[in-house]
């Protein structure tokens, strides 16, 4: 953080960021890089207490915490007024909060079969990943617009916004529908000079995917296993140093696209 105060490549110098998710994973690795660059970031989250930690780690000059279920219109609403309020403008929304629904948190397991879909957690996943996404661009795009921003939006997608087999039906579903939405908006968007983006992370161990070293572990063994390119291991930093590629003035002309972080998973079909 030192280095970037003193170099002139602060990619996100004066800008002003909300991250969703912000308190855990890929959101908070985020945040610490984005402030790092310059940025002052707005953590958004159902996970209070964590986020206030993130933010006493980074310095409250740097960041701040709003807690609010992505899922809820208007506590959407609140957390962008929050941050206009208290910074003036918005540059950059980090749609990133998303759920898979394990029985346990944080373990992961064999997707049910369509045969036993559970509606229940389709819909919650959805809610989640899909329409809080939509509902967080439309006030995030609100605030841009009216305030004349040429802001960016970058948006957590997944490998499984690509290919089937890497997650449960409606995980897999939801995150194919992130991706519509994102050509969608694009050209909606395009026309105030606001751009949109997805990063599609392949597995990394967060809270979402482990809840301590050893199921960490199990992620990372799965990806070294099963990933493409050997040698690097992928961690929240990676995807966090694409989503502020997106973010920053450096992918000027760049919008309506999904970066996949899967060092090649996508495209290769080993024989
Ligand atoms: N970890 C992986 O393997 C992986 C792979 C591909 C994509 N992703 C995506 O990355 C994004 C970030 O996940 P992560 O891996 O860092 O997991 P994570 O669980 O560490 O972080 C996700 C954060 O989103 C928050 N969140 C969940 N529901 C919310 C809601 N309704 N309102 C506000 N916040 C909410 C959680 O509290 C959590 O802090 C997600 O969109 C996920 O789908 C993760």
């Amino acid at each position: 953080s030192n280095l970037s105060t003193l170099c002139e490549c602060r990619r996100l110098d004066g800008k002003i960021v909300i991250i969703t998710g912000g308190a855990s994973g890929i959101g908070a690795e985020s945040a610490r890089l984005f402030a790092d660059h310059g940025a002052k970031v707005v953590m958004v989250d159902v996970q209070e207490e964590l986020g206030q930690n993130v933010v006493v780690s980074m310095g409250s000059d740097r960041a701040s915490f709003y807690r609010c279920d992505v899922s809820n219109e208007t506590e959407v609403e609140n957390a962008v007024k929050f941050t206009v309020e208290k910074h003036g403008k918005l540059d950059v929304l980090f749609s990133n909060a998303g759920v898979i629904l394990f029985s346990q948190p944080g373990v992961v397991e064999t997707p049910a079969s369509i045969l036993d879909l559970d509606l229940e957690k389709f819909d919650r996943t959805m809610a989640v990943n899909v329409r809080g996404a939509a509902v967080f661009i439309k006030h995030a795009a609100r605030a841009m617009v009216e305030k004349g921003t040429r802001g960016s939006i970058v948006c957590t997608t997944s490998v499984t916004a690509e290919v089937g087999g890497q997650g449960s039906h409606e995980y897999t579903a939801s995150k194919h529908g992130l991706v519509g939405l994102i050509k969608s908006v694009c050209g909606d968007l395009g026309t105030h000079g606001i751009r949109i983006n997805g990063v599609a992370p392949f597995a990394v161990a967060t809270g979402m995917t482990s809840h301590d070293e050893e199921t960490a572990k199990q992620v990372e063994g799965y990806c070294e296993a099963k990933g493409i390119l050997k040698g690097v291991v992928l961690k929240a930093r990676h995807v966090a140093e694409a989503a502020l590629f997106l973010a920053s003035d450096d992918s000027a002309y760049i919008s309506g696209q999904n970066v996949a972080v899967d060092g090649g998973f996508c495209v290769v079909r080993p024989i």
